[in-house]
């Protein structure tokens, strides 16, 4: 267009030469330069002037509305600044430009012929960094809609959905109003409980962004329903022991609480329930039974049950101990191994079939043999006085009745010696 000016002012100075004698025609002319300005940024609008003699110049918006006449600003709008306005070029400045601004930018030289240029301002709008929209949750099995969204842009942004460096082709929508586009890819995938927190991400390209992109990274939210296992502690439980079994959830959303409960039963009373555990301490044979964890969100229920067995407490062998005779149950209570908790009371009590069966029985048979053998200790500490005393009676009862005045209550003493033969009487009940 610039060009095509001069070409102008060339033919009619060529009119001029041709219409006068004389070829000292002064051609004045004003040439424009479009501007492209990011959205926000500051613009600057260049008339140059050729061969400018003093006329006026004026300076037009997109609305033809006057911004200066000759160097006066006219429009009331403080972003549009005279730069500077010399012979040769006219320099104005509009800051903060948005897409109203939009537009060519009339420089007028107003002449005999006046004429003028049109510098054209193009603002771009960088998109911005897009948003995931879902459109429907994702349930697993089903499908989950997603629409990544760039709401401003100019031109138009390009946007991409990407899951492990592939492009999943989504549908593309744009919609103009106000200068700006609004841009849109929807996609539709299926999900499966593995892709929960799977990662996909949409990018957005465009022109300002110098290829970069700006990319906005998404974990895929797939709803299911929840799974529960009970972790039990490892080994057998005695009495005695405590217990703490863990109910291990998953699930999306994960179950808020687990439910604890017995069947055909109530929790024990020493139960403790903090999150998902359950403890009961102080084990006793009472609390067998079957214990379940149960748990649900809105997709669904499970649970786990945990069947428990208390055995009886080993360590009643260890008590026999109390007994001051530990001599006698020693080789009884302790076998090859050294730890009373670990004892093989199969070995000792063999009944291979029902280990429970085997420690209850087990904890009859110890007191029934310890008591055998005080029953024995007892009738043998008899059988040893009745002798002692059969024979004292064939010797001096005064002898028998001091031997045994070191025991006995001084009174008692004195008695037997006052008694003389009457005295055995007195000293065998003592004994008993
Ligand atoms: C300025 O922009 C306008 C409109 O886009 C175009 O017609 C014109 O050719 C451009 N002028 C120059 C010098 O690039
Ligand atoms: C227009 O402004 C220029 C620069 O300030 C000046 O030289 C010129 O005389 C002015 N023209 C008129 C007609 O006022
Ligand atoms: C720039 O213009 C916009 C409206 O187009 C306005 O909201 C914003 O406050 C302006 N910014 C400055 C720094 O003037
Ligand atoms: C069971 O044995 C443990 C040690 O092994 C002991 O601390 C606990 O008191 C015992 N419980 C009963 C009921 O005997
Ligand atoms: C619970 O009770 C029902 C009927 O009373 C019975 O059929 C079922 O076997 C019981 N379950 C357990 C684990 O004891
Ligand atoms: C058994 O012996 C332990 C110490 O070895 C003692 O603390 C406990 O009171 C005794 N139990 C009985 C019933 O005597
Ligand atoms: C316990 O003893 C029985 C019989 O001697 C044997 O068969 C079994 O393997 C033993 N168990 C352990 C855990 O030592
Ligand atoms: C508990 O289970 C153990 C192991 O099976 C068994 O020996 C015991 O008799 C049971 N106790 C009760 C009260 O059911």
């Amino acid at each position: 267009m610039a060009s095509s000016l001069w070409n102008y002012c060339f033919a009619l100075s060529a009119v001029f030469f041709l219409s006068s004698t004389v070829g000292t025609v002064r051609c004045q002319a004003v040439q424009a330069e479009n501007v492209t300005v990011l959205e926000g940024g500051t613009a600057q609008i260049s008339c140059r002037l050729q061969n400018y003699d003093g006329s006026i110049v004026v300076i037009q918006n997109p609305r033809r509305q006057t911004l200066f006449f000759n160097g006066t600003r006219a429009l009331k709008d403080e972003r549009f600044q005279m730069l500077s306005f010399n012979s040769r070029v006219v320099h104005i400045t509009l800051r903060n430009v948005s897409v109203a601004d939009e537009g060519g930018y009339f420089c007028q030289l107003y002449t005999d012929d006046t004429h003028h240029q049109v510098a054209t301002l193009t603002v771009i709008v960088p998109p911005e960094l897009p948003t995931v929209e879902v459109k429907t949750q994702a349930v697993e099995g089903g499908e989950v809609e997603l629409t990544c969204l760039s709401p401003r842009s100019k031109p138009a942004a390009t946007l991409r959905w990407i899951r492990d460096r592939r492009e999943i082709p989504g549908v593309v929508s744009q919609q103009e109003a106000n200068k700006v586009i609004t841009v849109s890819n929807t996609i539709r995938i299926p999900v499966e409980r593995r892709d929960n927190g799977a990662a996909i991400s949409c990018e957005v390209s465009h022109p300002a962004l110098n290829n970069q992109r700006k990319v906005r990274h998404y974990r895929l939210d797939v709803h299911f329903a929840p799974t529960v296992r009970i972790v039990p502690p490892p080994g057998i439980l005695r009495e005695g022991d405590s217990l703490t079994l863990t109910c291990s959830v998953s699930g999306n959303p994960l179950p808020r609480s687990v439910l604890w409960s017995r069947v055909n039963d109530t929790l024990p009373e020493r139960a403790e329930i903090s999150d998902s555990t359950l403890t009961i301490s102080r084990l006793s044979q009472s609390h067998n039974g079957t214990y379940f964890c149960q748990a649900h969100n809105n997709y669904g229920r499970a649970a786990d049950h945990y069947s428990l067995l208390v055995y009886e407490n080993v360590s009643v062998v260890e008590s026999v101990k109390n007994v001051s005779v530990p001599h006698m149950v020693s080789p009884i209570s302790r076998p090859a191994t050294s730890n009373p908790t670990s004892l093989n009371l199969s070995r000792i009590f063999p009944d291979p079939k029902d280990p429970g069966a085997v420690v209850e029985t087990q904890s009859a048979v110890p007191y029934a043999v310890i008591g055998g053998i005080l029953a024995l200790l007892v009738f043998a500490v008899i059988c040893v006085l009745i002798v002692t005393i059969w024979c004292s009676v064939r010797q001096k009862g005064s002898y028998l009745t001091h031997e045994a005045s070191g025991l006995d209550e001084h009174g008692e003493v004195q008695e037997a010696f006052l008694n003389g033969s009457d005295s055995r009487e007195g000293k065998k009940e003592y004994l008993l």
